[in-house]
């Protein structure tokens, strides 16, 4: 029985993860709110791809976050922004967060976890959290040179740490960071608008690749 038992606990993320995130569309295309809430997070960071996927954090991730939007990844933030965010959202779990209307709309059949299950679920996004640049290793960042990459890329989340990948690597990170700009509707390069930062991906790319993991 127990072994039974443990078997379902592990298979139980994809599974009910299938089963949360179709429950989830179905919530948005009822929801006269839907496209904006299909737009909160690219659709780009599948679940396969949570890290350490059977632990008790990412079942909890699951579990709990795809009920109004895509699946966050843990490494869009830093771990000095999880607890701030993660607290946002059990509040509108709970009925008590911002954007009334909106989520009373959506809170028919929302669950919210147990302060406990709260703690996991910070605990786990920060262990796998952004590593933000260090401006005292790279203060060029914070320098003319460092600006196309700066402006653009400190909109969402912290300056990532360009030693995380190699500068083939950044080329495909930065490229599936234009599309999130586009779906999120942030500022992107193809309609400048005057006076407002383009993304100069040229720029972007060479100042990561300056200060990127070496490839072996
Ligand atoms: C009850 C609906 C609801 C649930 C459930 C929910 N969110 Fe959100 N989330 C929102 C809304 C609405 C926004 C957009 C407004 C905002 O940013 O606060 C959002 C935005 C976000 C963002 C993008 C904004 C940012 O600060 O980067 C992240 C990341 C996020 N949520 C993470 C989570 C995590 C992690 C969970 C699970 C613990 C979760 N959400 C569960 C409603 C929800
Ligand atoms: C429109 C908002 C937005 C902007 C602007 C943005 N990002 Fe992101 N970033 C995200 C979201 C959403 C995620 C999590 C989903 C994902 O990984 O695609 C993320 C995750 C990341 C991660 C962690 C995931 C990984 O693959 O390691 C890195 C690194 C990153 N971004 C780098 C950048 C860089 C470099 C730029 C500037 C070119 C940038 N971001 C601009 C939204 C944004």
């Amino acid at each position: 029985m127990r072994g039974l038992a443990v078997l379902i606990f592990l298979a139980l993320p994809i599974a009910a993860a299938a089963d949360e995130i179709a429950a989830a569309k179905q919530r948005w295309a009822e929801s006269p709110h839907g496209p904006l809430l299909e737009r909160i997070l690219p659709p780009t960071f599948e679940l396969a791809k949570l890290p350490e996927p059977r632990s008790r954090g990412a079942h909890l991730t699951v579990q709990y976050c795809v009920q109004c939007h895509n699946l966050p990844n843990p490494a869009m933030h830093h771990a000095a922004k999880w607890p701030t965010i993660v607290e946002r959202m059990v509040l509108r779990m709970e009925g008590r967060g911002n954007l009334g209307q909106l989520m009373e709309e959506m809170m028919a059949g929302v669950k919210a976890p147990s302060a406990e299950e709260a703690t996991v679920l910070v605990t786990y996004l920060q262990k796998h959290g952004q590593k933000p640049l260090d401006p005292k290793k790279i203060p060029e960042a914070y320098a003319p040179a460092g600006e196309p990459f700066r402006l653009a890329c400190n909109q969402c989340h912290v300056l990532p740490d360009p030693k995380r990948y190699t500068a083939r690597e950044w080329r495909a990170v930065v490229a599936r960071m234009q599309e999130n700009m586009q779906w999120m509707n942030r500022v992107e390069g193809t309609q400048p608008v005057p006076g407002e930062p383009q993304l100069r991906i040229e720029e972007i790319n060479a100042f990561l690749a300056k200060y990127a993991r070496k490839a072996r």
